[in-house]
């Protein structure tokens, strides 16, 4: 008997990605189109992940430049780089051991950064203090929720641990949740108010939880991922007195921060209004709130730096958190600075300064046109509907599909939206994913696919979807 056999329960009760089948599907058709095999497109178009830079954008010159300086220091003796690209990778390289990027640095990541990022985060609140000591790097956000996620769940308690989680919900947060064994207590989020979050709908879901397992946290997306909206103040407070009354610990995954579209709309982080409630709960209210550069004008996934913020905890809970993070000796350093970059772009006055406004101020209008482009053209198209994308990374459309197209996809094993996407897929040669990946209300369908994508792939995308969904709607009507 393998050794395997005794794999651990919770991971073999981790549910399988929808999205597997599809990638599947999308490697042979990449073959079929090099050996020569005639489609209606000559390539696929992936925007099934929230990957600008797979979609299409390009990185920014100045992090890039800098972190090629940092790889390569000799780079820095020619006249090719601008001086605050020399004067930033000299700076990065000495806060790392051995003034190079290939050492290991402190747990919580190399101190200079962590130092910079809760000097970001303090600007950005508005003033609100942020301390060095409640930061901790990690590689990527994901394995920062992770971590603190271990801390909150009691893998042997009875009954489970369990944690209040949107639905539609980015689907690695339920996998990480699967996987230590909690359950996964869903609220279910308003499509018809935008994907409001609706405080009456965590008290049911609370009420409904306590009856089969503990529930000790609650996991808000800010702004949305697949559902792109973003929360108002007064729905952030809402949401904060309800944790403050149940006592759960908030985790506030704010990763697409930067992402925000909406005319009226702004970011508000969940330290800042909880901060802006005072006392009792704004000493009391346990928070952790996450950032990365894999979104944002910035996009590199690649690298995996992330951090978290903690805000109230014990400090006996904090020793324990600095234990698990130091599992994993550091996050990489190139990561990290990048997330310097990130967290202290270009300013005026600076030589990058012109070309760095100049970048990011294309990607925020190429997708801003792209978010008007998709609600104008999707809206328009018959048993297709989707909410504003205030924020976030994606469009999360709902697809009203015909019941003999369900009655088909049953037919062939699969998911109604599965089936869609898979059709999408193979007539149009769009990577989506299908709601069902992150949870959708019984009876409706979704897919979603990233808006972080320069203006011209969208319009194709567009056009390709648009011709299919016609004639997809036409064969099963
Ligand atoms: C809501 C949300 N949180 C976390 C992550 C993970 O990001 P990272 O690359 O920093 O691990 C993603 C990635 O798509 C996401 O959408």
């Amino acid at each position: 008997m393998s050794a395997l056999q005794e794999i651990s329960l919770n991971i073999r009760n981790m549910k399988q990605l929808e999205y597997s089948v599809l990638a599947r599907r999308t490697n042979q058709i990449k073959d079929e189109l090099k050996k020569g095999v005639k489609k209606s497109y000559r390539e696929v178009i992936d925007v099934s992940w929230g990957d600008p830079h797979r979609a299409g954008v390009k990185p920014l010159s100045f992090v890039r430049q800098v972190l090629a300086a940092c790889i390569y220091p000799q780079l820095m003796d020619g006249d090719k780089l601008m001086v605050d690209v020399k004067q930033r990778a000299q700076m990065l390289l000495r806060a790392c051991p051995g003034g190079s990027v290939g050492s290991y640095c402190a747990t919580a990541g190399v101190p200079e950064i962590v130092e910079r990022v809760s000097e970001y985060i303090t600007r950005r609140d508005g003033g609100v203090p942020s301390h060095p000591e409640n930061i901790y790097i990690s590689s990527g956000s994901q394995w920062a929720l992770t971590n603190i996620l271990k801390v909150l769940v009691n893998s042997e308690a009875s009954p489970r641990t369990g944690v209040l989680t949107p639905v539609p919900c980015h689907s690695t947060t339920i996998l990480s949740l699967m996987a230590l064994g909690a359950e996964v207590v869903p609220y279910y989020l308003r499509e018809e108010q935008g994907w409001a979050l609706d405080v009456e709908e965590l008290q049911r879901a609370w009420g409904s939880a306590k009856e089969v397992c503990n529930p000790v946290g609650l996991y808000v997306i800010n702004p949305g991922n697949p559902a792109g909206y973003v929360q108002s103040r007064k729905s952030m407070q809402e949401v904060i007195r309800f944790a403050a009354e149940k006592r759960l610990f908030l985790l506030a995954d704010e990763v697409y921060q930067d992402c925000v579209f909406g005319e009226e709309t702004e970011f508000v982080s969940y330290k800042r209004a909880l901060a802006e409630m005072g006392s009792p709960l704004s000493d009391t209210v346990e928070l952790a709130s996450f950032h990365t550069t894999s979104k944002g004008l910035m996009g590199e996934c690649g690298l995996r730096a992330g951090y978290v913020e903690l805000v109230n905890l014990d400090p006996a809970v904090m020793k324990h958190i600095y234990s698990l993070f130091s599992a994993d000796s550091c996050a990489p350093v190139l990561g990290q600075f990048a997330l310097d970059v990130m967290t202290n772009p270009p300013q005026p006055g600076d030589p990058s300064y012109p070309l760095y406004m100049k970048e990011t101020q294309h990607i925020r209008t190429s997708v801003a046109e792209n978010v008007r482009r998709v609600e104008e053209v999707i809206n328009s198209l018959p048993g297709f509907s989707c909410q504003p994308v205030e924020g976030g990374a994606f469009a999360f459309p709902r697809v009203f599909l015909p019941p003999k197209a369900i009655e088909t996809a049953k037919e062939l094993g699969m998911k109604p939206d599965t089936f869609y996407c898979m059709r999408l897929l193979e007539e149009a040669g769009v990577l989506s994913s299908p709601g069902s990946e992150y949870g959708q209300q019984e009876g409706t369908y979704h897919i979603r696919f990233c808006i972080m994508t320069p203006s011209e792939i969208m319009e194709e995308i567009l056009r390709r979807l648009s011709t299919f969904h016609k004639r997809f709607m036409n064969e099963f009507s």
